[in-house]
């Protein structure tokens, strides 16, 4: 593809690139997907108020995200098995998004450990964590992620089981892959990622492996999820694990007000209004739905961002001027490593910065801090109006 003019195109050369078990992993929501589908219309059912005659010049984007500089709100989201879609995949996003001035979380489910990524990054990550029904492995990874000196844990507190995900199920989702016909079929046009992914040790669960027992088969997330995570986890247990931590604590997953309620209740500096990407409770409501009641319950006690169905610079946009403080990326930035690595993710970041960018001076904003619900022209009934 001669050039790259917005997500979209990374994602096509991502489907060409990399093994169609990972790239469905990615691109999968739990049952029939109307959650997966729905993150993403429901931003286009949001209109933007187009101001002519303000004076557009030195603009700028920047802000914070629990008090850290960032180029603009953006982070990267944990996502599982990066390290699948290209070699190495998560020190690449990792270096990618420090050198752009965003913030990258590293999730439990990475194939790069903690220790591998800190080594080749010099800014403080962040890192992600699961509960897990073993108090002593939460104990051991929450040091672990002390020593190497992340800045904040993120509790994902909406997977206590897995969704379904219907072409895992069917592919046989495993890291590193199982070697069926279909996978080696499909492997022989994908030889670049064949190639590159010879060339590292990093091919397992690195988190995980040597560190955990019991396990049917280590290679496998739904086994891995049904066996160890904890199902009995509540908000005594979240309690637990941010003391535990003892630092910044954001909690992800969070699609209710009363649950964002006792999120803030409870100390979350940040708390991330998100349905995991529709890969959960198919059937739930889009995360910028959600948005607007949580950022009026909760706004003024804790930040609030928000994940799922984020896809460009104009999405990222509609979501601050609805009240997110800032916003995290899963997809849109896969789609770039897949497709070109580390280039790949830095061409994704600087596709959304300038989509933002060029979107704020339209709508006559030079700030991305001054974005507000001004700046929007909703629905109405798009956020309530429920039975
Ligand atoms: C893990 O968090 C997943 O959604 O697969």
């Amino acid at each position: 593809m001669a050039t790259i003019t917005c997500i979209d195109d990374l994602k096509q050369l991502y489907r060409r690139r990399v093994p169609r078990m990972f790239y469905d992993y990615a691109e999968s929501g739990s049952w029939t997907e109307q959650t997966f589908r729905e993150n993403v219309s429901d931003f286009s059912r949001i209109h933007l108020r187009q101001r002519v005659a303000v004076d557009m010049t030195n603009r700028s984007t920047a802000t914070t995200m629990l008090g850290q500089d960032v180029a603009m709100p953006v982070a990267l989201a944990p996502v599982g098995l990066t390290g699948m879609q290209s070699a190495d995949g998560e020190i690449k996003a990792a270096r990618a998004a420090e050198r752009f001035g965003v913030p990258f979380t590293l999730s439990t489910m990475s194939i790069c450990s903690i220790e591998d990524v800190a080594e080749h990054v010099s800014k403080p990550f962040w890192f992600q964590i699961y509960a897990l029904n073993d108090d002593d492995f939460n104990r051991r990874i929450i040091d672990r992620a002390k020593a190497a000196g992340c800045s904040a844990l993120v509790i994902t507190v909406d997977l206590q089981i897995l969704g379904q995900r219907h072409k895992d199920l069917k592919n046989g989702l495993s890291a590193p892959p199982k070697f069926t016909l279909p996978v080696l079929l499909d492997l022989a046009t994908k030889w670049r990622w064949g190639f590159e992914m010879l060339g590292t040790k990093r091919r397992f669960f690195g988190n995980i492996v040597g560190h955990v027992e019991g396990v049917s088969d280590p290679s496998s997330l739904s086994a891995w999820t049904a066996e160890k995570f904890d199902p009995a986890l509540n908000w005594d247990r979240i309690r637990r694990l941010m003391d535990m931590w003892g630092g910044k604590v954001v909690l992800k997953g969070v699609l209710d007000v009363e649950d964002a309620e006792r999120a803030a209740e409870i100390g979350a500096d940040a708390i991330v209004v998100s349905n995991h990407g529709g890969r959960q409770l198919d059937g739930a409501p889009s995360s910028i739905r959600m948005l607007r009641p949580i950022v009026d319950a909760v706004g003024n006690k804790t930040e609030v961002w928000m994940d799922s169905g984020i896809r460009s610079g104009q999405d990222v946009l509609k979501a601050v001027a609805m009240g997110a403080r800032g916003v995290m990326i899963g997809r849109a930035y896969v789609y770039g490593l897949g497709a070109m690595g580390e280039a790949g993710v830095t061409r994704a970041l600087e596709i959304i910065h300038k989509e933002l960018d060029t979107t704020m001076a339209l709508c006559g904003e030079r700030r991305v801090t001054e974005l507000g619900r001004h700046n929007l022209l909703v629905p109405r009934g798009f956020s309530d109006g429920w039975e």
